[in-house]
């Protein structure tokens, strides 16, 4: 992982030029990482802020030999990794909310975004995302994400080196992939509930197709959500925004 890195001072998306790269035949665990975007994608066709020289903001390809519905599988296996690297050089205890925001005090700390290149069934490579905000000060974030994002410099209250926080993403990511290519997706699945903020609780799941409510019971084996209506019902979320009652 990151034994091939494309290091770019300003590019509009880091995935863009990773998916390109992956077309191109780039070899497994090659990363796109730049200083800034400038049009930064987020999930659900949202932007994501990526200003100069604060924030990791990075794509990395990979290209397991998998059927495609095992992909979000790898954004999971991702956040957990990411989770655990922020741990290792922040000593914070950051929390995922599903499927991927890393949050810390309930503040999104990090996001991550998963693309693939498939053909039919199987996937050709997945083109996974990944953008920390490291050393941004709170007025750096605008406004409509004020209330809503933190930095690791904001919690820590200390300058963090971003590219130690990378290295230790590689390290940790690298571990996990081989664990999960070799073990299967289930003690990944464990390590995710670890660190899962929604599960147990009352979410409202906001769907292109409507709002499904009620208590956030797991996720299944293919990193899919269960939420338990009211009335009892299971319902399986594929993907959606999370609203947490407290
Ligand atoms: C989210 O909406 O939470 C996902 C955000 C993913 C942002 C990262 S930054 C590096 C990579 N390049 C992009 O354009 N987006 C991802």
């Amino acid at each position: 992982m990151g034994r091939s890195i494309h290091y770019e001072e300003k590019v509009d998306s880091t995935q863009k030029i990773a998916h390109r790269l992956a077309t191109d035949g780039a070899v497994e665990g090659t990363v796109v990482v730049a200083e800034e975007q400038t049009l930064g994608r987020g999930r659900l066709d949202r932007r994501w802020h990526s200003p100069k020289y604060t924030g990791i903001w990075m794509s990395i390809i990979l290209k397991p030999n998998l059927p495609m519905h095992k992909a979000p599988q790898l954004t999971l296996v991702t956040a957990v990794a990411v989770v655990q690297a922020i741990e290792d050089v922040t000593g914070l205890l950051p929390q995922i909310k599903w499927p991927n925001d890393i949050l810390i005090d309930g503040k999104k700390v990090t996001g991550i975004l998963t693309e693939l290149q498939a053909d039919a069934d199987r996937i050709n490579a997945i083109i996974i995302g990944i953008g920390i905000n490291v050393n941004q000060k709170l007025e750096d974030f605008p406004e409509d994400i004020l209330h809503t994002a933190t930095s690791l410099s904001v919690e820590t209250g200390q300058v963090i080196s971003r590219a130690g926080l990378m290295q230790a993403v590689f390290a940790r990511l690298e571990k996990l992939y081989l664990t999960y290519l070799k073990d299967g997706f289930y003690p990944i699945k464990l390590l995710w509930e670890g660190y899962a903020l929604s599960i147990g609780k009352e979410i409202i799941a906001r769907t292109v197709t409507g709002d499904i409510a009620g208590k956030a019971l797991g996720i299944t084996e293919d990193g899919v959500l269960k939420i338990q209506q009211e009335d009892g019902e299971i319902r399986h979320v594929y993907s959606a925004d999370i609203i947490i009652n407290e």
